[in-house]
């Protein structure tokens, strides 16, 4: 059963300066995908495909974010949360990805960020959560080595633009998620696969991501500049040497590949020798720009994977054990309810001493929410996020370094190949009307961070 606030640690257990939030990305929620001189990105056109995406659902419309952000920004001051973290949409401001800028699309966020900051709400901002301008893509997208300038431009932009009214900048998020899912396996936009899309990608992101950090240290040294990872525990399915081995490549794949390079460690080759395709797109002096001295880093987790050696998966030589055959609790994305995970992936974050400071910048669950009598009575969501941040609070009372939460996410919104039958967030919406219902989960966050 979910606590009662007066249970539930209040938030004065953690510092003062614990940073709590929500956090957003344009294409789950903006919709009016060509509206006001917007150009299309890689997921306008990926969802506009047959099959790629759970019920053809697509962001055209998604939550109206666009035009309803006054409404959603008082939404975020109802629920008492002080920082609100969303993504700028490239292809709004630069609708070919670079060149020609569109102002009604730099005149939106300027909308956005004055509406936060006149609430009182901190708005940090990502510079890229995976929808890449269409006409960049064409050029071969994160595959092409000049995306890295393409990614300069668009962040000198964000940045002189910007760049007063906001002090907190993600540079990219999850990049193993977009490159994986985007450039290897398919199943995101643009839906390339294998290994030749997937290297070249896996180079070119870490490139862009300390070159757009340098960036923006340079034209506003005072900034706060982050970037996020996603993360997952590992532990082994048997108490086997080759079970072990197969956690350490699995690990070096989604835990370690970006993280290491952009603190000046490298990547991690030893763990995992497919990496060593990436020689052919590291050219000289590459090696010294790889590195990137971050305010802070963000992890998002959801949850642990159960890992075994398998010499028929190529490449990587593991499969996961799902949840659904593990008969444990699940959520809507079949991910397991583990909240110890959060604590783990702090822990083996720490580990880096090269991070000055550690966020969790997502956390949160989806589950199938039933409206009755007008109320959302999401008891699953309230319990997975009370037990997530005793975890957290668990890590920072053991003396791990972390310093704050953002909820995945503020409203229930387009969840990617998965459409929009998971729904994450503290708000919910129906989709036929835009009504916004605060669940309870939202209004026990309210009560906690009042
Ligand atoms: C990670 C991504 O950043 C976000 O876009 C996604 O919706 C959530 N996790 C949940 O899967």
């Amino acid at each position: 059963m979910p606590l009662n606030p007066e249970e539930f640690p209040s938030k004065e257990a953690f510092d003062p300066h614990f940073k709590w939030g929500v956090s957003v990305a344009a294409y789950q929620i903006e919709g009016a995908h060509d509206a006001d001189g917007k150009g299309p990105s890689i997921w306008d056109v990926f969802t506009s495909k047959r099959g790629k995406v759970l019920n053809g659902d697509h962001g055209n419309i998604a939550c109206d974010f666009y035009h309803r952000y006054t409404e959603d920004i008082a939404l975020v001051k109802k629920l008492n949360i002080p920082n609100f973290r969303f993504s700028i949409s490239w292809s709004r401001i630069l609708p070919k990805g670079t060149g020609e800028v569109n102002p009604a699309g730099i005149a939106y966020y300027h909308q956005l960020i004055d509406e936060c900051l006149a609430k009182g709400i901190t708005p940090w901002i990502t510079l890229y959560h995976w929808d890449l301008p269409q006409e960049l893509e064409k050029q071969g997208g994160w595959t092409n080595r000049k995306v890295i300038t393409w990614f300069e431009e668009f962040t000198r932009l964000c940045i002189t633009t910007y760049g007063d009214k906001v002090h907190n900048w993600i540079v990219m998020n999850e990049p193993v998620v977009f490159t994986g899912a985007g450039y290897f396996l398919g199943l995101h936009a643009p839906g390339r696969r294998g290994m030749s899309n997937f290297l070249p990608a896996i180079h070119h992101a870490t490139m862009a991501i300390a070159a757009s950090a340098r960036i923006i240290r340079q034209i506003k040294p005072e900034a706060n500049i982050g970037t996020t990872f996603s993360c997952s525990y590992l532990e082994p399915y048997r108490n086997l040497e080759r079970d072990r081995k197969a956690v350490a490549r699995v690990n070096a794949l989604l835990n370690r590949l970006y993280i290491e390079p952009l603190l000046g460690l490298g990547y991690p080759v030893k763990e995992l020798p497919v990496l060593k395709g990436l020689q052919k797109y590291i050219l000289a002096g590459d090696l010294e720009q790889l590195s990137f001295n971050f305010d802070f880093i963000g992890i998002q987790n959801y949850t642990r994977e159960i890992i075994k050696n398998s010499w028929l998966t190529p490449y990587i030589g593991a499969s996961l054990i799902k949840a659904e055959k593990r008969k444990v609790p699940i959520t809507s994305m079949k991910w397991e309810v583990y909240p110890e995970a959060i604590y783990q992936m702090i822990k083996q974050f720490n580990a880096y001493p090269q991070i000055k400071k550690l966020l969790i910048t997502e956390n949160g669950a989806a589950f199938p929410d039933v409206k009755k009598d007008g109320h959302i009575h999401d008891t699953e969501r309230l319990k997975y996020l009370q037990d997530n941040i005793k975890q957290v609070l668990r890590a920072k009372e053991e003396g791990y370094k972390v310093d704050g939460y953002f909820v995945w996410t503020l409203t229930d919104n387009f969840e990617w190949a998965e459409g929009y039958h998971p729904r994450f967030g503290l708000v919910h919406i129906d989709f036929e009307t835009q009504e916004r219902t605060i669940k309870d989960s939202g209004w026990w966050i309210s009560k906690f961070l009042s």
